[in-house]
């Protein structure tokens, strides 16, 4: 039986300036739908691309005195750089100056030309450049200024090609109410649908002033519009028209075009009356996505505040980047990117939700199990609702992403790991652990936690597709591929007897100290539903080492010793040499620190040094001791006092 096929578009941006964010927003969310639908095994196509002709980018390359091809054919090498950075799985990529386009754009103006519905005129009106778009006078905005972007219009008078769009009004309105999903989310539609009910003008599809552009094929004097050159693309990617059409025969229509807001109008009205002139069917359904917006409004290259995503990536990771953008702002509706709001998914949901849930379970299998997951057997009473949860989402996450209701998807994926968070407090392992006739329920609630682990991973594999190898590595699992698809997603699958590889935090902590920002930023306020740390409650505390007595303690010398001097240890990229001065004693250290500290930075610190601890050489030095320091994630800090002198008792 074949596969049933499932076609995902982008629209195809403009190669004018680099990319921001808002950009990769539209991209990431078409790429994490087309990870779904190929995990789910359909057949996917994920189509994305440029669009590069039109007055714009012609007047572009003129100012820096290039040729426009030669000046888009840099730009684009910079896009398809961006979407490989944000691990963006697109079967194809499309440019309009590509031979492949041309050729199905020329030919479908020739099929309406030659069924009556394009005729010749003269246009007079405004245009917006920078959006490529008509406007009558009664359209544009207050200062006579584009309606949409606000930028000055252009008058314009030439000679040319009409599309008799009029035509097809009622025709349109009779199809949205035939097909009331066309148009997503609802609010969209009814803007639509008021827009066309005011009465549609015929549009105005080919410009004489410039030469950028793909020829009428029945006047060469003209270059087609933009517009009717862009969408095209869709169908002329997957050869539409010509000898070899398999792909289109495969996939069109499509199943979702995604756009943002501002080109609704372009691929719900404009684009559907080409296909319905053309004779060929519609795409299932647009979906219309809202804007990123910063706290000052919209990115804009004009004012300077564009967020480039590339920095970003390199900054925190492409998996974080693209998990923020799907989580914080709900699809359909307007979000607002702040580098605080990612630092602050980054540091509760990626590190303290889910990476210390993978931590505290690794490091509990193989404390107490010796690091080998055990088949469940006897439970304890806080089983259930777990389980019947970790039962319950993986339907509910695929009607929600069947509806691309991203974050929404997201947010019940971490309802399911905070759950496994508390229940592990619940459970308390470590308190089975000691108590002999526990070590079954120990195994099952083990087990448990691992199972969710690996849901919960195969769910996140869309929106942050490099996160998945880490877990099955540490968990043991990398060559178990059946229980990593989609169809796994049931209860019980992990395969007992596996032995799991403790490894490194997957999402350290961001210090923003540490990177450089003068202040950390403040956490996110605490709300219902969310995990324990952000609730303000301690950090669950779990215990590493067996009970000690206060009288095991008291053998530990613990004193306050100032740092005299420190050096890198020769050839150990991790070691620090510290001559230490305790009382009177000069004595000499060797720590691990390197990575955090520089040597200048640890002179004059008075640190806390375990005095009586069994003397060992590293790298040909003696070190007598050791000092204290606390980590957590990546980070590690030496433990330091202010006044107490060298020498000084720490009890
Ligand atoms: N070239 C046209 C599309 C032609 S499709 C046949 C175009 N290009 S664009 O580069 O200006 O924009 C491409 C996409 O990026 C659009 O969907 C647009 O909505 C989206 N975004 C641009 N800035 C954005 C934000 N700040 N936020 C979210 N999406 C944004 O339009």
């Amino acid at each position: 039986m074949s596969k049933k096929s499932f076609y995902i578009t982008t629209p195809i941006y403009y190669p004018s300036d680099n990319l921001h964010i808002g950009h990769a927003y539209t991209t990431v969310a078409a790429d994490a739908m087309a990870r779904y639908k190929r995990m789910q095994g359909y057949d996917v196509w994920f189509l994305t691309g440029t669009d590069e002709h039109g007055q714009k980018i012609e007047r572009k390359a003129k100012s820096v005195g290039k040729q426009p091809l030669e000046f888009v054919d840099g730009i684009v090498d910079g896009i398809k750089h961006l979407w490989d950075k944000m691990l963006i799985s697109n079967d194809d990529f499309i440019r309009t100056s590509e031979e492949r386009h041309k050729k199905v754009v020329q030919h479908i103006f020739k099929k309406i030309y030659e069924n009556g519905d394009i005729y010749k005129s003269e246009y007079e009106g405004w245009y917006c450049t920078p959006c490529e778009t008509f406007f009558t006078e009664r359209q544009l905005a207050e200062n006579q200024v584009c309606p949409d972007c606000g930028r000055p219009v252009e008058l314009v008078k030439e000679e040319s090609y009409f599309f008799k769009m009029s035509k097809y009004a009622e025709r349109w309105l009779q199809y949205i109410e035939d097909n009331p999903d066309f148009i997503q989310p609802v609010t969209r539609k009814n803007e639509m649908v008021n827009f066309v009910k005011q009465g549609l003008e015929d549009l105005c599809v080919s410009r004489t002033t410039f030469s950028w552009g793909i020829p009428v094929p029945i006047n060469e004097k003209h270059v087609i519009y933009v517009w009717f050159d862009a969408l095209t693309n869709y169908i002329s990617a997957l050869g539409y028209g010509t000898e070899d059409d398999h792909l289109f025969q495969k996939f069109w229509p499509a199943d979702v075009h995604l756009v943002g807001k501002d080109i609704v109008r372009f691929h719900t009205i404009i684009w559907p009356i080409i296909l319905m002139a053309a004779g060929i069917e519609l795409p299932k359904k647009v979906f219309g996505h809202g804007w990123v917006l910063l706290a000052e409004g919209k990115m804009s290259k004009s004012k300077g505040n564009v967020i480039d995503p590339v920095i970003l990536c390199d900054k925190y990771g492409v998996d974080a980047i693209r998990y923020f953008l799907l989580r914080e702002v709900p699809f359909g509706q307007d979000g607002y990117y702040s580098e605080e709001a990612l630092v602050n998914r980054i540091n509760i949901d990626l590190a303290n939700d889910f990476g210390n849930l993978l931590s505290r379970t690794t490091a509990m299998v193989n404390k107490f199990l010796g690091g080998i997951v055990v088949a469940p057997g006897e439970g304890t009473e806080f089983d259930e609702e777990l389980v019947r949860l970790a039962k319950a989402i993986p339907g509910q996450v695929e009607e929600l992403l069947d509806q691309m209701e991203f974050s929404n998807a997201l947010a019940l994926i971490w309802k399911l790991v905070n759950k496994a968070n508390k229940y592990i407090d619940d459970a308390a392992p470590w308190s089975l652990n000691k108590d002999p006739q526990g070590r079954e329920k120990l195994g099952t609630v083990l087990y448990n936690m691992v199972e969710v682990l690996r849901l919960t991973t195969v769910m996140c594999t869309p929106f942050m597709p490099s996160v998945p190898e880490k877990v099955w590595t540490q968990l043991g699992m990398i060559d178990h591929k059946e229980v990593q698809s989609w169809d796994s997603l049931v209860w019980g699958r992990f395969p007992a007897g596996t032995a799991i590889n403790r490894g490194e935090p997957i999402f350290p902590r961001i210090d923003l100290k540490e990177m450089g920002n003068e202040e950390e930023l403040p956490q996110k306020q605490a709300s219902p539903g969310k995990s324990l740390k952000e609730e303000g409650k301690p950090e669950e505390f779990e215990p590493a080492l067996p009970e000690i007595t206060i009288e095991d303690f008291g053998k530990i010398d613990l004193r306050v010793a100032e740092v005299l001097a420190c050096e890198k240890v020769e050839k150990a990229d991790k070691l620090l040499k510290l001559s230490l001065k305790v009382g009177e004693e000069v004595r000499t250290v060797v720590s691990g620190i390197a990575q955090h500290y520089r040597p200048d930075e640890m002179v004059g610190k008075r640190v806390i040094l375990v005095a009586n601890l069994k003397p060992v050489k590293l790298r040909g030095i003696e070190s007598k001791g050791m000092i204290l320091a606390a980590s957590q994630g990546g980070k590690l800090e030496v433990i330091t006092v202010e006044s107490v002198e060298p020498g000084g008792r720490v009890k």
